[in-house]
């Protein structure tokens, strides 16, 4: 058995403990706990990529979504995901929406036609500087949606792991 599935068997195993208050409080921010770690990059109990912010330090993956985000998601959702009069707030979406509908949003695009206007989500799946870092965009909105992350520029930040460093060189370069 690994170490991510003796931890989150645990996780569960110690939830009803915790009794009624906490499974009320067990809101998007409670699901984004990172509970295991594999080379800097951080998992919730259900083993979905998430974000690790510790005294104002964000791991690496969370800084690299927020430098993603910028170049090629703000134009139309706004500064930090917070929404413009074109395209939704992502700040709200992920507060709600798992990671493979996510994946599956920005991979395939969508299409919204109605009251006249039409606003068009583009498809992503085949441009190499959103698709090598889909999990990086998902960490840094969901910290985000759950108000772990402030606006702007993360003022520090965990060195690049050697894993992204490899991910990005095979993704970038395949
Ligand atoms: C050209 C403008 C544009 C760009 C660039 C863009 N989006 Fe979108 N996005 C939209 C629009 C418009 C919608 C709403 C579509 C609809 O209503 O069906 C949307 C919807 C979404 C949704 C679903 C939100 C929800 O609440 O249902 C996600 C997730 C999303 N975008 C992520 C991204 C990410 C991540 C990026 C950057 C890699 C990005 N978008 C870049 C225009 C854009």
């Amino acid at each position: 058995m690994s170490v991510r599935v003796v931890i989150a068997a645990l996780a569960l195993a110690l939830l009803p403990l915790a009794g009624p208050s906490l499974a009320q409080a067990s809101d998007s921010a409670e699901k984004a706990k990172a509970v295991t770690e594999e080379d800097g990059k951080h998992l919730d109990a259900e083993g979905n990529p998430t974000y690790k912010i510790e005294n104002g330090t964000v791991d690496w993956y969370t800084f690299s979504g927020y430098r993603r985000y910028h170049s090629d998601c703000h134009v139309c959702h706004g500064p930090d995901g917070t929404g413009s009069s074109y395209a939704p707030a992502l700040v709200n979406s992920l507060k709600t929406m798992d990671y493979a509908t996510f994946l599956s949003i920005v991979a395939e695009g969508r299409k919204n036609v109605g009251g006249g206007k039409e606003n068009v989500m583009p498809a992503f799946g085949d441009n190499k500087n959103v698709y090598c870092y889909m999990d990086d965009l998902y960490v840094y909105l969901r910290a985000r949606a759950d108000g772990a992350a402030p606006r702007g520029r993360p003022p520090k930040k965990s060195d690049k792991p050697q894993a992204a460093k490899d991910a990005e060189a095979s993704c970038m370069g395949g």
